[in-house]
């Protein structure tokens, strides 16, 4: 049965793959990203929060079965909390009355494996008290002791927070959604192809997120995942961050955690 999904990020990399997997499907996809696509709205802002509800219901006729939240950016920068974090809450929570609308609705945002690195809890506990201007003064604060790093780990761990928080809760699993994060190790797209082209940069993610299995990804491995996780098929996955590493979160959490 045909659906109807919206995916951001969909003018790259996991986005991308992702609406091309469920256009293939034959499904209809509403693609948002920046610059290009059917809604154009920087996730950034308020503004552009507000433009991707408004012009998904407009698009969408009211109804969406599935969205998929990928817009991200990985930069040692303010910027990284507010999309990845504020972007994907906005996107979750601003689609989800069109959701509760649509058949078998699904919900997915994309984590990350460096959720599972050392994050800053000032960022963290920020971005879960919905304060986003008390976590861009933490991010910025990273960034001035030279720990800027901490924003793009602190932003993926605070959205997978905000799932496992909010999937049980009656807006979403009492509303019939599930909502989860699928959390890839490294794949090969446009945010990572300068890190792995530096043989340096290479060596430091390679230690930093071991995946004995297959090494390193393309993005077309994990959108299935994606795809069935956001699927009538899924009926009682939720709240999950689902680890598609190739081992990495085995390898650097052990067995005390599953
Ligand atoms: P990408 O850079 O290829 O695609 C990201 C897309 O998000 C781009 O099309 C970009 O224009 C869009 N975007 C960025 N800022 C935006 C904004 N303010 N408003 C609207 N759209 C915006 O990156 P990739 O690798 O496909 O990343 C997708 C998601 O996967 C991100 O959330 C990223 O953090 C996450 N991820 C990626 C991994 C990787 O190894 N590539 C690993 C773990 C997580």
């Amino acid at each position: 049965m045909p659906r109807t999904y919206l995916v951001t990020g969909a003018a790259s990399g996991i986005g991308q793959a992702t609406a091309a997997l469920l256009r293939a499907r034959g499904h209809t996809v509403i693609g948002a990203d920046l610059a290009s696509g059917d809604i154009r709205a920087d996730l950034s802002t308020a503004e552009g929060r507000a433009e991707l509800a408004a012009r998904a219901r407009e698009l969408s006729g009211g109804r969406l079965d599935g969205v998929v939240a990928c817009a991200g950016v990985a930069q040692p920068d303010p910027l990284t909390v507010k999309v990845n974090h504020f972007g994907a809450v906005a996107t979750l929570d601003g689609l989800r009355p069109l959701l509760a609308a649509g058949t078998d609705p699904r919900a997915l945002v994309i984590g990350s494996i460096d959720s599972v690195h050392p994050t800053d809890p000032a960022i963290v506990d920020a971005a879960l008290a919905d304060d986003e201007e008390r976590a861009v003064a933490a991010s910025r604060a990273a960034v001035d002791r030279g720990e800027g790093q901490l924003v793009y780990s602190s932003s993926k761990a605070a959205v997978s927070r905000w799932v496992r928080r909010h999937a049980v809760t009656p807006r979403w699993a009492g509303a019939g959604i599930p909502l989860n994060a699928v959390a890839p190790g490294v794949i090969l797209t446009p945010m990572t192809r300068p890190l792995l082209d530096d043989p340096d940069m290479l060596k430091l993610v390679e230690q930093s997120v071991p995946m004995p299995l297959h090494g390193h990804a393309r993005p077309e491995q994990i959108t299935p995942l994606i795809a069935w996780l956001t699927s009538p098929d899924n009926t009682h996955v939720t709240g999950q961050v689902v680890f598609a590493d190739g081992g990495a979160d085995a390898v650097l959490r052990g067995d005390g955690t599953w």
